[in-house]
């Protein structure tokens, strides 16, 4: 009888080479392995391939997912200026769900009733490849081997793997756990698990340590055409393409470094460096272009949006209708976002310097304190008075009243904080 089959999420690395083995052995399913190119460093995908076919994987599928990432992912996360916590441009959270819609795919065209990663217990990707997947195919059974097995140790692991034929790198392994695609990379573990230890210069490939980049600034003119980067100083091109060549520009300045503590899903706080020199320099340009073109109400009412969009994302509620309708949302203020922001990249750093629009709602009338100016400042005047009635009738009431000091001052009411 013709075995079940398990599509996998593979990326070369021990932990999925040890998955493979274990699902044959511990599950008795054929392993159809599944890679994914979200524009992450690699050794080479065919190699990649190989080791899951020596692994004992009766397949292996290499897709080539980077345009669609940037099309249909990081399109929706820049118009949202997605930031978890205010900090993390959402690199890792961005891709599970992509990655995830491939794995189901590959499910049904494998005739697969079973989905495996190879996520800890411990982390956020685990929740947003079972949520994502069950969102997309709630008929889908899934298995975490490592999860399951009890290799607790990197020795133990390596150990196992070696008892059961899978080649183990020779290489003195790194001692960081890395997770990376176009959108930047996520460092963690080591001797990042001290938040008091500064991050050794090592742990960086997408940007250059800041004091040994160019002592000559760079500038970049973004092009937006309706929220959407479409050009680098006046070159078009895809998104895709924007966000690599953006990458090295602002990486060779030693733009983008992240040092956090998170808060993870799972209620656990971690220290995590990371490394965004396209997505936080695309982010810092939008947001430039909507302080230009959105009107006010919207632009106060999206930040709100922007942080359940971003913290929806995190908790791996991709595909859910809340995400949805936050989408939409956003894609409603994105209509009229055209115009070109300069951003100037200097030892570590990226600021806005120019920014201009054909929707911009900037009125050099209004604004200027020199001749030309067309402000009403007499409508001020009664404007005020209207604006501060409700508290000056409140105000008057209290002292009326005769109302004890302390309502009058916050910090008294409420007494010494320590
Ligand atoms: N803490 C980040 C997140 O939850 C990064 C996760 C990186 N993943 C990894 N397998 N190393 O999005």
């Amino acid at each position: 009888m013709a075995k079940e089959k398990v599509v996998l999420a593979y990326s070369g690395g021990l932990d999925t080479s040890c998955c493979i083995k274990w699902l044959q052995e511990k599950h008795g399913l054929d392993v159809v392995a599944v890679v994914g190119d979200v524009g992450q460093e690699h050794e080479g995908l065919e190699p990649i391939r190989q080791k899951a076919l020596a692994a004992g994987a009766i397949a292996c599928e290499v897709v080539d997912m980077r345009r669609q990432f940037a099309d249909e992912y990081l399109t929706k996360a820049l118009a949202a200026n997605a930031m978890y916590e205010n900090k993390y441009p959402l690199v890792s959270a961005l891709s599970r769900p992509l990655i995830s819609k491939h794995l189901v795919d590959g499910a049904h065209k494998h005739g697969a009733s079973f989905i495996a990663h190879g996520c800890t217990g411990k982390g956020n990707d685990q929740v947003r490849f079972e949520s994502s997947i069950l969102m997309l195919d709630p008929s889908l059974k899934i298995l975490a081997p490592v999860r399951e097995w009890d290799l607790r140790t990197r020795p133990e692991e390596i150990e196992w793997a070696q008892e059961h034929g899978i080649p183990v790198p020779a290489t003195k392994e790194s001692p960081y756990s890395i997770d990376d695609n176009l959108w930047g990379r996520a460092i963690e573990c080591g001797v990042l698990e001290d938040p008091w230890a500064e991050p050794p210069e090592d742990i960086y490939t997408m940007t250059s340590d800041p004091r040994s980049a160019p002592d000559e600034p760079e500038y970049v003119d973004v092009e937006f055409v309706r929220g959407i980067p479409k050009s680098l100083n006046g070159k078009a091109q895809g998104f895709l393409e924007v966000i690599e060549a953006l990458n090295q520009v602002a990486g060779a300045h030693g733009f983008g470094r992240i040092d956090m503590i998170e808060n993870r899903l799972v209620g656990v706080k971690s220290r995590e460096c990371y490394e965004c020199p396209a997505g936080l320099a695309l982010v810092t340009a939008h947001r430039a272009l909507e302080d230009l073109v959105l009107e006010r109400e919207v632009l106060h009412y999206k930040l709100s949006i922007e942080q359940s969009w971003a913290n929806a994302v995190y908790n791996g509620q991709w595909f859910s209708p809340l995400k949805e309708a936050l989408d939409a949302f956003c894609a409603s203020t994105q209509r009229c976002l055209s115009g070109v922001v300069r951003l100037k990249f200097y030892k570590g750093g990226c600021t806005v310097v120019g920014r201009k629009s054909p929707y911009s709602l900037y009125d050099h009338g209004l604004a200027t304190y020199d001749v030309g100016d067309c402000f009403d400042h007499g409508a001020a005047k009664g404007f005020i008075e209207l604006q501060t009635l409700s508290t000056k009738v409140w105000a008057e009431n209290r002292r009326e009243q005769g109302a004890p000091a302390e309502l009058f001052d916050a910090q008294r009411a409420v007494g010494p904080l320590a």
